[in-house]
C-alpha cells in the first residue's frame, strides 16, 4: 500500500489542507492519508490556540468526509514536542512492508536535514513536497537534488498551493468576517459550537442580541442595548468585568414581555416561592424569573450575572459591584428622562455605592406615591448604601 503522512498542528484544518490532501492522494495514487495533529507545535506557545483534542476533532471531521483519509492521535498521545522520526517508528510497526510518503510544506522541507535523526528519517521514506507559494517550487527542487545525493528520496508535487494560513483563519474567525471560503462548513460549525479562537465573547452577545429581539418589543430591546451600554461605561469606571456587564446589561429584562402565566409557570418549575409583596407586584417577576431563565435556558453558569438580574429591580443589602452597576444602569440608561435622571448620572460618575442608594431611595419615594408595596430587599439596599453617606 502507498500511505502518506501528514503532519501540522491544524489549528485548525482549513480549506488549503484539505486541497493539499486531496491532491498529494490523486497524484500519489495514494491508498491512505494518515493526518496527524501535532501534541505541541513547536514553537508555537501562543495562548487562545485550539485544544489538542479539538484539533484533533476538527481534523476528523474532515477526515470522515472523505475515502482514504484518516487521522491519528499517536502524537498527541504520545506528548511534548512531536519529533518526525518517532512518528515514522510508530508508522513503520503498523505498515511494515508499505510505502510511506512524508508530506512537507516547504519550510519543513528546507529544514528537514535539521530534524531528529535525519538520515534515519530519508531512509524510512519518501520525502514529498509542496511548494507553498508558486515563486518556490525552484528553490525547492534545486533542494530536492541536493538531498538525492545524501540519500533521501524526494518527490516534489506541482500542486497549485491555496495560499491560507491558520493564522489568516483565527484572525477572521475572531472578527467576525466571512470564513466560508477558508473552511469548510462542518469545522466552522464546530469552532462556533466550542466558541474556539477567542470567538466566545462576541459571538455570544450577537446571539443573546438576536434572541432578546426576538422575546422583547422594539422599545423594550433598545432598552436592553442602552443598559448594556451604560453597563459597560459602568464597568470600565469601576473595573469591573466588561464583558460580564456587557452581558448582564443586555440580558435584565430578557423576561420582561413574558406573559404572567408563564412566569408563574416557571416559578412552579424551579420552585421558587415568592413572598406576599412579591405575589402582589408583578413587576417584580421579571427580574426573578429573568435570572432563572438565565441559568436554566441560556445556561449561562454565571451566579454574578444571574444576581445581577435577579436584583436589578429592587437591589439588596450586600450587593456584588457588578449587581450594583445593572442596578444603576437600568436607572441613568440613554433612554431614561424621568425627574430626577440627571442626579443620579452625575452621582454615578462620582460614587457606585452613592448611586445605589440614590435608586433605592427614588425606588420607595415611588412606591409610596404609588400607595404601593415596598421589596424588603429595596429597604435593605436603601439602609445599606444609604448608611455610609449619612
Ligand atoms: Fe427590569
Ligand atoms: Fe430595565
Amino acid at each position: 500500500m502507498k500511505i502518506g503522512i501528514f503532519g501540522g498542528s491544524f489549528d485548525p484544518i482549513h480549506n488549503g489542507h484539505i486541497n493539499l490532501a486531496l491532491s498529494v492522494i490523486d497524484m500519489l495514487t495514494l491508498n491512505k492519508l494518515i493526518i496527524i495533529p501535532a501534541s505541541s507545535p513547536p514553537h508555537k506557545e501562543i495562548s487562545g490556540l485550539a485544544s489538542k483534542n479539538d484539533r484533533f476533532n476538527m481534523c476528523s471531521i474532515v477526515a470522515n468526509c472523505y475515502d482514504g483519509m484518516e487521522v491519528s492521535c499517536m502524537e498527541i498521545k504520545r506528548g511534548g514536542k512531536s519529533y518526525t522520526i518517532d512518528t515514522l517508528k510508530e508508522i513503520r510497526s503498523v505498515y511494515k512492508d508499505d510505502e510511506i510518503y512524508l508530506i512537507l510544506g516547504s519550510d519543513m522541507f528546507f529544514s528537514i536535514k535539521d530534524f531528529k535523526c535525519s538520515s534515519e528519517i530519508f531512509k524510512m521514506c519518501t520525502l514529498c513536497v509542496v511548494p507553498r507559494r508558486a515563486q518556490e517550487t525552484d528553490c525547492i527542487r534545486e533542494y530536492a537534488s541536493f538531498l538525492r545525493n545524501i540519500g533521501a528520496s524526494v518527490v516534489v508535487l506541482d500542486i497549485a498551493p491555496i495560499e491560507i494560513s491558520s493564522t489568516q483563519v483565527r484572525e477572521r474567525l475572531k472578527s467576525n468576517r466571512d470564513i466560508s471560503k477558508f473552511l469548510p462548513g462542518n469545522v466552522e460549525q464546530y469552532i462556533r459550537e466550542k466558541r474556539l479562537y477567542g470567538l466566545g465573547g462576541e459571538y455570544l452577545i450577537k446571539e443573546y442580541k438576536s434572541i432578546l429581539s426576538k422575546l422583547l418589543d422594539k422599545n423594550r430591546y433598545s432598552h436592553s442595548i442602552k443598559v448594556s451600554e451604560k453597563a459597560i461605561y459602568l464597568a470600565k469606571k469601576y473595573g469591573v468585568d466588561v464583558r460580564k456587564a456587557e452581558l448582564a446589561g443586555l440580558l435584565h429584562d430578557i423576561t420582561k414581555q413574558m406573559p404572567d402565566k408563564e412566569h408563574l409557570i416557571m416559578f412552579e418549575k424551579y420552585n421558587i416561592k415568592l413572598s406576599d409583596i412579591e405575589l402582589k407586584n408583578k413587576k417584580l417577576w421579571h427580574a426573578i424569573s429573568g435570572a432563572l431563565y438565565i441559568k436554566n435556558i441560556l445556561k449561562i453558569d454565571d451566579e454574578d450575572i444571574m444576581n445581577s438580574v435577579r436584583y436589578h429591580t429592587t437591589g439588596r443589602e450586600n450587593m456584588s459591584e457588578l449587581e450594583k452597576i445593572i442596578f444603576v444602569a437600568d436607572f441613568i440608561s440613554d433612554d431614561r428622562v424621568f425627574n430626577g435622571v440627571e442626579t443620579i448620572r452625575e452621582i454615578a460618575e462620582d460614587n457606585l455605592d452613592k448611586a445605589v442608594a440614590k435608586g433605592a431611595s427614588i425606588t420607595i419615594v415611588h412606591l409610596l406615591e404609588k400607595n404601593k408595596l415596598i421589596d424588603h430587599n429595596t429597604l435593605s439596599a436603601y439602609n445599606r448604601y444609604t448608611s455610609n453617606f449619612i
